[in-house]
């Protein structure tokens, strides 16, 4: 391997690929031969070359490490010495300037030259500086070309793996407007602020008494200004343009300031917080995202235990979800207790930031929303993401097909695999435009600005989503859209629009909105969700001597299936201080130990459990005799297809099942083994799996369960402290 130009960048790398003997020797070149030498004598590099032709002769990588603007130059002075299947890379900040030079000497950007860009950088410089670790959970970005030889992009992957670096590849455009944005803009802020405060009169003084958020915010001041200026001409485009955009954001803040404009203020500060606070999970400073991917968390159980203790599970998701919706649209400031701070809830409170709602919180549960009007959302400036919550996204849908404005929804990889022409396909009848992906997924493209027209819609299937979706479409429909229901699902959207004091008729199976209402603020209290708690009245009631209190959980008629259930199967389940709160009824449940039995669900029973079935499978399996579930092909769309994945988990764990188009059998009283069991990604599939570990013999591995954090944020402590033997790696 042979590094051109010997700083701190092309230093590192020799180091690094040093230390982790990735190359047989590793021969440098610098202008400063004495430089060259140093990183000999340092151990840096093995061999101090003479000339650029010593260096690259008969090397099979070549790292150009110099200057941007020296890169042309110094291309030319290789060319004639490297061999035809030499792979030549670089480290340089800009991109498109590398192809630049490359196009200009050697033609084209051939299968062998690779560009990239190691994010990673100290103040310091020079070779003196070389660090061997500098790279280490560092991001390398390669722009390879149309015609890059797929083995060389292979092996210089493999190469900044084993220098510790995560590799990611993107279209060399693209790079330089994310750097551009990302770490051009903040240098070129930074230069100029300490500048001109530098200039000020009172110079000495200012500095004197800066702040430390003066010191955190200038410290990239200090890096080396020939480089940036180099960056700076190089990127020049990318750099105008997000200058310009930045300008103009800053000019409506100093009209916001002139004016007195709190609201302005107060939004724009409250989304670059929410922004700032999720930032590892932002994409281009916009949407909200999860990258589930970055953050693998695997759950590792003890077998046995039992369950005691007097507990409150986190707020309940699908109120959660409408408070925020209701909220925006509303009429003044609406607050709310007990808001579910999981993913799947924060992406929608994320959405209607990006949609121009001021929202304050969420803070131990408290938010404070300042409502919007009916029709007071804003474009948002990009795809709103919704990570893996198909509650939102069917009911932004229907919100959204009514709005002024053009709009996407995108998801994570489990949101884009669900069926949303359930909800395409009514609000088209209505009037709406929107494009779906393949078979009818996600991404959703809304075409703003169309008259809706009510309806009436027999849903085909029992889905609160779908039934909430057209509700709200409804809010913006010429006349009465309603919708029947072919079984009961959860009326939480019917029951939260009358606390905003909007009517929706309800007849039997029938729900209707008329259009051209609005909604006025209120105070939500936000109950503990029983699908949360679900996962605890099973664990109290398979594991022995256990004694356990829920608080303040959500026991609304629509949602008690999970109750209904366990008795049938002999659960010990004591209902109490029974109440209701904000338009919803909470109690408080003691669960004890009980000889489960199987049982035939009543398929009525099935939408009022929907979300609980995974965690009633282990209760099936560790009833004694036979447990049926018919009538529930739905379990196969949800956040994964709970039936076969359920069934795979039980398998592997050494329990037999048998799955059946619409449902499962679970022969009770068999042992569960220790295992290792995959929830694809299923927030309730893992939780699911942790509560079997108390009736299992062995220990329980349970993979991919980062999107536990959607709905159940605190589960493994809440676990842990009441008798579940669990512990979490990778959170
Ligand atoms: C929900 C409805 C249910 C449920 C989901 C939340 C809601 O989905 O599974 O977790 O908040 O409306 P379907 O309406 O698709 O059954």
């Amino acid at each position: 391997m042979a590094v051109i130009g010997l700083g701190l960048i092309g230093g590192s790398m020799a180091a690094a690929v040093r230390q982790n003997r990735l190359a047989g020797t590793v021969v440098a070149f610098d202008r400063r031969y004495e430089d060259a030498l140093l990183g000999q004598e340092l151990g840096v590099i093995d061999e101090a070359a003479a000339s650029i032709a010593d260096a690259v002769t008969g090397a099979d990588l070549v790292v150009v490490a110099v200057p941007v603007r020296a890169t042309e130059s110094v291309l030319a002075e290789i060319k004639p010495h490297l061999a035809p299947g030499t792979l030549l890379t670089d480290v340089g900040s800009t991109k498109a300037s590398f192809v630049g030079a490359v196009e200009s000497v050697f033609g084209e950007l051939g299968a062998n030259i690779i560009p990239g860009h190691p994010i990673a950088g100290s103040e310091k410089s020079g070779v003196a500086a070389a660090n061997p670790a500098l790279f280490a959970q560092h991001k390398v970005i390669l722009t390879p070309g149309e015609g890059t030889d797929p083995v060389k992009l292979d092996w210089l992957t493999r190469l900044w793996e084993g220098c510790g670096a995560t590799v990611l590849t993107m279209s060399v455009a693209y790079h330089d407007e994310v750097l551009a944005a990302t770490s051009h803009l903040p240098h070129l802020i930074a230069f100029s602020l300490v500048d001109t405060l530098a200039g000020e009169d009172q110079n000495m003084d200012i500095f004197r008494y800066a702040a430390g958020g003066f010191r955190d915010f200038t410290r990239i001041a200090a890096s080396d200004p020939v480089m940036w200026h180099d960056i700076f001409l190089s990127n020049r485009d990318a750099v105008l343009r997000v200058i310009d955009h930045f300008s103009r954001d800053l000019d409506q803040l100093r009209t916001a300031i002139a004016n007195q404009d709190s609201a302005t203020l107060l939004t724009v500060f409250s989304r670059a917080k929410a922004a700032r606070e999720h930032f590892s999970k932002m994409l281009s400073g916009q949407a909200y995202v999860t990258d589930m991917s970055q953050n693998q968390v695997t759950f590792h159980l003890k077998p046995g235990g039992r369950m005691v203790g007097d507990i409150r599970v986190p707020g309940d998701k699908s109120i959660s979800h409408r408070s925020i919706m209701l909220g925006a649209l509303a009429d003044g400031v609406t607050e709310v207790n007990g808001f579910l701070e999981g993913e799947d809830s924060l992406a929608t409170l994320q959405a209607f930031r990006d949609m121009g709602v001021t929202i304050e919180g969420p803070d131990n549960g408290y938010v404070r929303i300042y409502g919007v009007g009916i029709d007071g959302l804003q474009a948002p400036r990009g795809p709103l993401y919704l990570g893996n919550s198909g509650t939102a996204m069917r009911l932004f849908s229907g919100l959204l097909a009514a709005q002024p404005f053009d709009s996407e929804l995108t998801g994570d990889e489990s949101l884009s695999k669900r069926p949303m022409g359930r909800v395409a396909d009514p609000l088209k009848a209505m009037g709406a435009v929107i494009e779906t992906a393949e078979a009818g997924r996600p991404p959703l493209k809304i075409r703003g600005g169309q008259a809706l027209t009510g309806i009436h819609y027999e849903m085909p299937v029992a889905s609160a989503q779908v039934k909430s979706c057209l509700l709200l479409a409804g809010l913006y429909s010429e006349g009465a859209t309603s919708v029947t229901e072919p079984a009961p699902t959860r009326d939480h959207t019917e029951r939260m629009l009358e606390g905003f004091g909007y009517h929706v008729h309800r007849n039997g199976a029938v729900s209707s909105v008329s259009g051209g209402g609005r909604l006025t603020a209120t105070a939500i209290d936000v109950p503990a969700d029983i699908s949360s708690a679900a996962f605890f009245l099973v664990a109290a009631s398979i594991a022995p001597d256990s004694d356990l209190t829920l608080r303040h959980v959500g026991m609304n008629p629509t949602r008690v299936g999970v109750i209904t259930i366990l008795r049938l199967m002999g659960a010990d389940i004591e209902v109490s201080n029974e109440r209701e709160v904000g338009g919803e009824p909470v109690a408080d449940l003691r669960v004890r130990s009980a000889n489960l039995k199987g049982i035939d669900i009543p398929e009525d029973q099935v939408p009022l459990a929907i979300d609980e079935f995974p965690v009633l499978f282990i209760a099936a399996a560790c009833a004694e005799g036979e447990t049926i579930l018919r009538g529930a092909e739905e379990l196969r769309v949800k956040e994964s297809d709970r039936i076969q994945v359920m069934a795979d988990g039980l398998e592997a764990l050494g329990v037999r099942t048998t799955v059946t188009p619409d449902g499962i059998v679970i022969p009770g009283g068999q042992t569960i083994g220790g295992g290792s069991v995959d929830s694809h990604g299923d927030h309730r599939i893992a939780m699911s799996f942790a509560v079997a570990s108390l009736r299992a013999v062995g220990d329980i591995v349970i993979n991919d369960c980062a999107n536990v954090a959607t709905s159940f944020p605190g589960f493994v402590e809440l676990a842990r402290s009441t008798g579940i033997q669990i512990s979490a790696e990778g959170i």
